[in-house]
């Protein structure tokens, strides 16, 4: 009993200290499981190296922080829709708490207005609104998924057991990285501040001149990229370096 209590005056001082220091040490720290929903935002430090440990990421779940905020912030977060500063209509989708906050996800539902603009082929009704592109089937399905599975935050590892960084391919590797989290973005006919990571040539330009790592790595001198949310893991912040240091392959 005293031992119970004991240990969990302990607990309660650890997560204080870690509250009063910077949230940036602690990315992948397992102590935050069992409280749910956990605010993930911002707590990412891209220049950690890789955590392995905690516990891997079930191919059954999904996760909002590594999967669904990416999505959001890379389709609806952008200035002037749905970003902290702008917040059209009150809506803010950059966290956990803030997307859960606007009532309009209804967990266990595909219903409310969440649900309904991202899956509307009204362009008036439909979110992201054209020119932007519709979110892919891709994408609707692991929102799908995610709502029926409880609209939950859960926490896993994508670094567990170590990150593979061996021979990336362009296709297979890295464009799905900046699919999930850039090219909401910097895709379309009007890629944000003129950068366009959809094409090998264009992301082969940022990654020449030092603004890919530099932007993802939250590098002094770089814009912070993405602008919101957790920013890239750990690992695939090492992939992304790994392919540059293998010659940037297309392949
Ligand atoms: C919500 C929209 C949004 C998302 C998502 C986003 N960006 Fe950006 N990005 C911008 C905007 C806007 C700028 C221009 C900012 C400026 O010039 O003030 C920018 C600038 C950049 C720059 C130039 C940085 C510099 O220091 O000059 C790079 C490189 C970049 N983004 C890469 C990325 C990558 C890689 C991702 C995905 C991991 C990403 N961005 C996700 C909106 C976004």
């Amino acid at each position: 009993m005293q031992k119970t209590s004991l240990l969990l005056s302990a607990f309660l001082l650890a997560a204080l200290v870690g509250s009063l220091l910077s949230t940036s040490s602690c990315k992948h720290d397992p102590l935050v499981t069992g409280i749910d929903p956990v605010d993930t935002t911002g707590t990412n430090n891209p220049n950690d190296p890789v955590d392995t440990s905690g516990w891997p990421c079930s191919p059954d779940s999904v996760y909002f922080a590594y999967q669904i905020l990416p999505i959001l912030v890379s389709n609806c977060a952008m200035e002037g829709c749905h970003s902290a500063a702008s917040h059209k209509e009150g809506v803010n989708l950059t966290s956990y708490a803030k997307v859960l906050s606007t009532g309009e996800v209804k967990a266990g539902q595909l219903k409310g207005d969440f649900w309904e603009s991202i899956t509307s082929n009204k362009p008036d009704k439909r979110m992201p609104p054209p020119p932007a592109s519709p979110l892919s089937q891709e994408q609707i399905d692991l929102i799908r998924t995610w709502i029926l599975q409880g609209a939950k935050d859960l926490t896993c590892n994508p670094g567990y057991g170590g990150c593979s960084t061996e021979a990336m391919s362009f296709s297979a590797d890295i464009q799905p990285i900046l699919k999930s989290s850039c090219t909401g973005c910097h895709g379309g006919t009007n890629p944000q501040g003129g950068i366009e990571l959809v094409t090998y040539s264009g992301v082969v330009q940022m990654a020449q001149n030092g603004k890919l790592l530099g932007s993802v790595k939250k590098e002094t001198g770089y814009i912070a990229m993405p602008p919101a949310g957790n920013g890239l893991t750990g690992c695939s912040i090492d992939r992304l370096q790994a392919w540059i240091d293998q010659g940037m392959l297309n392949n």
